[in-house]
């Protein structure tokens, strides 16, 4: 269902080997929860000093960011996982915003200028915390909970 693929702008990244449908369940982070500010750049963080580090075999290791993103960070039961918000062809590249879970990446110097390459990218990808509140509104309903919460 999912291949690593080299990309041009963004190292690694994980492309669709079938088409996927909107709001299908595509693959569950498993890895191990860990305190944020002892996490590496590729964990996923989950709460304001939680992070969750994917398995060395969890393919979201590979998971790239997109302004414009086609799959989201959903939890269930404490489980993440990633579905997809619109549906997906064939051999496109699977994207999430990170705003969507990371709060400051700044803060990790995890900060990264954004190569996604779609007509509303922001350019700069520094985390929730840095957006202002109408690109805050945008995102919001995908957002993982800690942050909806805030
Ligand atoms: C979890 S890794 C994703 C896999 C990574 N591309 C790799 O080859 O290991 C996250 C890192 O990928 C890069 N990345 C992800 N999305 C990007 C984007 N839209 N533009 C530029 N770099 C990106 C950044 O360096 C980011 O810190
Ligand atoms: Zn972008």
């Amino acid at each position: 269902m999912l291949k690593i693929k080299h990309t041009a702008k963004k190292g690694y990244g994980l492309f669709a080997t079938e088409p996927i449908g909107c709001c299908d369940f595509i693959m569950s982070f498993f890895g191990k929860e860990m305190p944020y500010d002892q996490a590496p750049p590729v964990a996923l963080q989950v709460g304001l000093k939680t992070a969750l580090l994917p398995d060395l075999q969890c393919q979201l290791r590979f998971l790239n960011h997109s302004c414009e993103p086609n799959c989201a960070v959903g939890v269930k039961e404490k489980e993440f996982y990633i579905y997809a918000i619109r549906s997906i062809e064939e051999g496109e590249e699977l994207t999430i915003n990170y705003n969507t879970s990371e709060f400051n990446l700044i803060d990790c110097d995890c900060n990264f200028e954004c190569n996604c390459g779609s007509h509303s990218c922001i350019k700069y990808i520094k985390g929730y915390s840095h957006l202002n509140i109408d690109q805050q509104k945008a995102i919001i309903h995908i957002c993982l909970p800690y942050l909806r919460e805030k």
